[in-house]
């Protein structure tokens, strides 16, 4: 099984939403992908409405607190009464211009678990961190404060996104795919304990790429961010993926 899941980001209005569920909805759905999709708040009941047997239908970011004085935030318990099925958590917008911090991304990660939330936490280095070699120092970093007391029998994934290859059509080779992705594996179970996580790939995905860079064997799926706001090519990319052999 593969997993093709989409971040609109600040992306959308409710006519474009409208376009997207009806293209949606013509597409022949590719056997053994799983889809998702992460979408601004105010569409999460609409979207899971329209696409429910077809997309899991997700948010993109969730508060760190359960409720109280934390003005515009929406909590992993109210998202639970709207039947959201997962949140992306700790995605590298979120860490650059809202200056999330792994502490905080790691409370988040305990509120979707306490909620019945499947969090994706999102890891990656900067361009200045690969060019120091500082790659894999860095997602060790990021997935033991992130993950720091997690309950190990929940359910979540984990998303590599080089900071780099997000929204600038530049990708890392898919050889470096794999091996970024095996070592994020390597250290969820030797140092977090946890067995059975899928980890998917981030950052200018699209149809004609994601076969190749998706290809590795320890590669579980894609997190797609402007590919998915088109219906056929977010289909199209787990199309693509169908034949490779495991
Ligand atoms: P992109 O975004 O596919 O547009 O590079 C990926 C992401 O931000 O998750």
């Amino acid at each position: 099984m593969k997993y093709i899941y989409g971040n609109w980001k600040e992306n959308n209005t409710l006519r474009d939403v409208n376009l997207f569920i009806s293209e949606f909805k013509k597409q022949k759905m590719p056997n053994d992908v799983c889809f998702g999709l992460a979408v601004p708040y105010l569409y999460l009941q609409k979207m899971n409405k329209k696409l429910q047997k077809k997309c899991e239908i997700g948010v993109q970011n969730v508060s760190f607190s359960e409720k109280g004085e934390f003005t515009g935030e929406i909590s992993a318990k109210m998202l639970c009464d709207f039947n959201c099925s997962f949140s992306l958590v700790g995605h590298s917008e979120r860490r650059q211009k809202f200056k999330e911090t792994n502490e905080e991304i790691n409370q988040k990660m305990l509120r979707c678990f306490d909620f019945g939330i499947m969090p994706i936490l999102c890891v990656g280095e900067t361009k200045e961190e690969k060019d120091e070699n500082k790659t894999k120092k860095v997602l060790k970093m990021q997935l033991t404060k992130c993950l720091k007391d997690i309950p190990t029998s929940k359910k979540f994934m984990v998303a590599y996104e080089p900071v780099w290859a997000i929204g600038t059509g530049v990708t890392p080779s898919p050889k470096d795919v794999e091996e970024n992705v095996s070592y994020i594996k390597k250290v969820l179970s030797e140092n977090i304990k946890v067995s059975g996580i899928c980890v998917l790939y981030g950052g200018s995905v699209n149809p004609q790429n994601a076969k190749e860079l998706l290809n590795g064997k320890s590669v579980d799926g894609a997190l797609v961010g402007g590919a998915s706001l088109n219906a056929k090519k977010f289909v199209d990319i787990g199309k693509n993926l169908q034949n490779i052999r495991r």
